[in-house]
């Protein structure tokens, strides 16, 4: 019995998550795997967050709410966009979803045909490009070399644009790369952009505290005002707050296309939980101190690994400007044989082996529509860092 219409058979299930559950089944085993798979801070939301969370649960804030999200939820997040993006929104040009993965399934939703094409600069997400082909789109991946930082320039943008784009993604700092455009590269993609006035703007913008390096963040919407009109800003409490398992995604942008997005939630999970949202007002509103507490954690996680991977010649790596990841360049891995004989002939056989003989579980670029890389996620104690560069040394010595 075939259960799967076309578009079911045509995405799969993400496969960072299918990595970590094999992780976890080896270690159920009793095998000693260090697991970098998936990213996810390691540590505990602010503690005012749970608080708000039992009040919430006390005061009985338990019933359907609005698709937009709670006024006190979307005021906390034009706050937030004037306080960290000197942008100002109305509440209406506001909403909130089950996370930012359920912002994109909405916008895609609500504004794709069949067929529109989505420009995608890759590296980037696992998940980017089967949201677009579920919701009917074609995603239009385009490769940026580490050379160009991993980022699209103006002109590659202009080669790709045709007749049938819809949307344009970009996502800094970058999952997996934690590459940042600055403010003048924005602006020169965003001219490119004036000449296709069809054309809509999704900026993921999830990763924007976690800076590790000199570069400072700069949010789309603050670069390109001119846009403003087709700019969909993304972003969340999943990385900012340590929040990923609370479910909370907010969006701004034209109040048509938000109340579009309203439309989609309210036909399909009605709301966000009350509970959720009460905490994630708490996390806006309150203390921020947190934020820059956690990147500077991660800060020092990414130099841990950017010295142990500096030992590894054969593996070619830039440190990231932002983000939690490090993505390795194992190309010159590839066509090389374990001593068993076997051949690395891909990124998913380097990290298979990786896993299978060293312990060490990551997730390899060709998730991200990059082959030749695999992604380390440093979201990860100190030891569990330095014990992953060994592996990946021991692993790289073992070759023949
Ligand atoms: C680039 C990017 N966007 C969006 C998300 C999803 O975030 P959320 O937990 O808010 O759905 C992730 C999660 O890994 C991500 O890496």
């Amino acid at each position: 019995m075939n259960y799967e219409n076309r578009k079911a058979a045509g995405i799969k299930a993400s496969p960072s998550m299918a990595i970590a559950m094999a992780a976890k089944a080896l270690r159920a085993q009793g095998r000693d795997i260090i697991d970098l798979s998936l990213g996810e801070p390691d540590f505990e939301p602010p503690q005012h967050v749970g608080e708000a969370a039992s009040a919430a649960v006390r005061e009985g804030r338990i019933r359907y709410g609005a698709s937009a999200g709670t006024e006190e939820i979307r005021k906390a997040i034009a706050e937030k966009f004037k306080r960290d993006n000197n942008l100002i929104y109305g509440l209406d040009e506001i909403t909130i979803a089950n996370g930012a993965k359920q912002i994109l399934f909405d916008a895609f939703l609500a504004t794709l045909e069949p067929g529109d094409e989505v420009i995608i600069p890759a590296p980037c997400w696992v998940s980017y490009g089967d949201i677009v082909a579920l919701n009917g789109g074609k995603p239009i991946y385009i490769q940026c070399s580490s050379e160009a930082g991993f980022k699209i320039t103006p002109e590659i943008l202009s080669g790709a644009l045709t007749s049938r784009t819809r949307w344009v993604m970009f996502n800094s700092p970058s999952n997996p790369t934690g590459a940042i455009y600055s403010r003048e590269e924005y602006q020169a993609l965003g001219d490119v952009l004036v000449d296709h006035p069809n054309v809509l703007v999704l900026s993921d913008e999830i990763y924007e505290h976690i800076i590790l390096g000199a570069q400072p963040f700069v949010s789309f919407g603050e670069a390109c005002p001119g846009l403003r009109d087709r700019t969909l800003i993304v972003n969340g409490v999943s990385k900012a707050y340590a929040m990923t398992g609370w479910r909370v995604g907010y969006a701004a942008g034209p109040k048509g296309l938000i109340s579009s997005l309203n439309k989609m939630q309210s036909q399909s999970v009605t709301s966000v939980c009350g509970v959720a949202q009460a905490a994630a007002v708490a996390a806006l509103n309150g203390d921020q101190s947190f934020v820059d507490a956690a990147a500077a954690k991660f800060k020092h996680r990414s130099q841990i690994v950017t010295k142990g991977l500096a030992n590894i010649p054969e593996l070619e790596f830039v440190a990231p400007a932002g983000a939690f990841y490090a993505f390795i360049g194992v190309s010159k891995l590839i066509g090389r044989r374990t001593p068993a004989g076997d051949l690395l002939n891909t990124d998913s056989a380097v990290a298979g082996y990786l896993l299978e003989s060293f312990g060490l579980s990551s997730v390899p670029g060709e998730a991200f529509a990059s082959p030749g890389f695999i992604r380390l996620s440093i979201a990860a104690s100190d030891e569990e860092l330095t014990g992953a560069c060994d592996r990946l040394a021991k692993m790289v010595a073992s070759l023949v």
